[in-house]
């Protein structure tokens, strides 16, 4: 997805053995829609070569503020202006101490401190051994960053280069490049608590059997990643799928519906919105056997009998909270045929007050859906794309009928 369109990152690099990890890093902005402008500072640039930089980003890499290349000889004053964020990685913790005082005594510092506050973020990604990052005055320096108006990002945990396994790590250029679209989407849900379930539901015959459906999980994660985008704390309960988790929300993993109801049922007191995504079986089996049930030669095969699972979502719904406007519940329909009609009397059987209709054959296990928008005074279509791009615009209508715009 193109989430990086028309923006203009300034990528900055201090001295790191993680400045390999940037070389990917501004390929995939790049390759996100944004253009790069990457400015290295001296030590930078002996860790990976402003060469490498400039393939990468299609530009001319910038390591001096005494570069003549800048009509106004202002190249401090100029990249700060011209981006839409300044994206340090990695963040050494010279960097961050230079930064904390104000320095202005090579490219990269003077570019920071000359920044429009205001307008241009700066975010940090951190990288360090692990000793340096519990560092007190490496902690110290990060407060005073996120105080002066800084984004740190956290740092990864693991393998370091210097052999060492702690915290310190730069994160990955992916869950960087999350980070950085996250930064610019509109933060409609800050202050919510969102609950989503995903997936479909395992319902066990016997410990090697069992009826699921072909639900990818993917609408719901992408839910779950946009409201966590827009600002929200997120709990996502996920049936089972192979789908890794959006950065910044938690996850719990079931697997029948019963498991998800109870789960449900324990967090969604604390939540101001319940967006139930999850396919969750209508029926298991009667009864979970303990053993394996064996062919027993006769040639007849078992006869299972199913029991109605608990609807979810109408019992969220019917809650006292739901019904005294404390928590706003969103519903899914997968149908084959008649969407709307069918949609409409999903809703008013659910009690809830958005139903989100789709064609569940045409979408299950795809990256792209369409939806259709169903309340009270009728429908609204929102047109074939990307899953996530769909959620972004769940999470945009959500936020708008709890009273917040973007
Ligand atoms: O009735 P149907 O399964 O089509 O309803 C779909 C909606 O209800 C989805 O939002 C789904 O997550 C929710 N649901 C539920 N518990 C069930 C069945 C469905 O929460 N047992």
């Amino acid at each position: 997805m193109n989430d990086l369109a028309g923006k203009h990152i300034v990528l900055g690099l201090s001295g790191g053995i993680a400045c390999y990890k940037s070389a990917e890093l501004c390929r995939l902005l790049t390759k996100a829609g944004a253009t790069v402008q990457v400015v290295m500072s001296e030590a930078a640039t002996r860790f990976i070569t402003p060469m490498t930089m400039q393939a990468l980003s299609n530009r001319p890499v910038v390591t001096s503020q005494w570069d003549a290349r800048e009509p106004n000889h202002m190249p401090h004053i100029n990249l700060g202006r011209e981006a839409d964020a300044l994206l340090i990685a990695p963040a050494s913790a010279n960097l961050m101490a230079r930064l904390v005082q104000g320095r202005a005594d090579d490219l990269l510092t003077l570019m920071c401190l000359a920044r429009p506050l205001e307008r241009v973020a700066l975010l940090l990604a951190p990288a360090m051994n692990r000793e340096m990052w519990a560092h007190p005055a490496t902690q110290r320096n990060v407060s005073q960053l996120q105080a002066d108006g800084a984004v740190v990002f956290p740092v990864g945990q693991g393998d370091q280069a210097c052999g060492e396994v702690g915290d310190g790590r730069m994160l990955e250029p992916q869950e960087l490049l999350d980070l950085l679209v996250a930064h610019f989407q509109p933060k409609v849900l800050a202050g919510h608590r969102v609950l989503v379930t995903a997936g479909p539901t395992f319902e066990a015959i016997d410990p090697v059997r069992g009826i699921t459906n072909h639900s990818s999980g993917k609408m719901g994660f992408a839910v779950a990643r946009a409201a966590r985008e827009a600002g929200a704390e997120v709990t996502l309960v996920a049936g089972p799928v192979h789908l890794p988790t959006p950065w910044g929300v938690r996850r719990l993993n079931v697997q029948s519906a019963l498991d998800m109801q109870a789960v449900v049922q324990a967090e969604v007191e604390h939540a101001t919105v319940f967006v139930a995504a999850a396919a969750v079986a209508d029926w298991r089996p009667a009864t979970a056997y303990d053993q394996k049930i064996k062919k027993d030669g006769s040639g007849q095969p078992p006869v299972l009998s199913f029991v109605e699972n608990p609807d979810i979502l109408a019992g969220v719904a019917a809650s006292e909270r739901a019904q005294r406007g404390e928590l706003f519940c969103v519903g899914f329909a997968a149908e084959s045929h008649d969407l709307e009609a069918h949609a409409q009397a999903k809703r008013a059987r659910k009690g809830v007050p958005l139903l989100v209709g789709n064609i569940g054959p045409a979408t299950f296990g795809q990256d792209d859906n369409a939806l259709l928008l169903v309340d009270e005074h009728g429908c609204r279509a929102v047109p074939h794309g990307p899953k996530l791009a769909l959620a972004r615009q769940l999470v945009a209508e959500i936020a708008r009928r709890l009273g917040r715009v973007a």
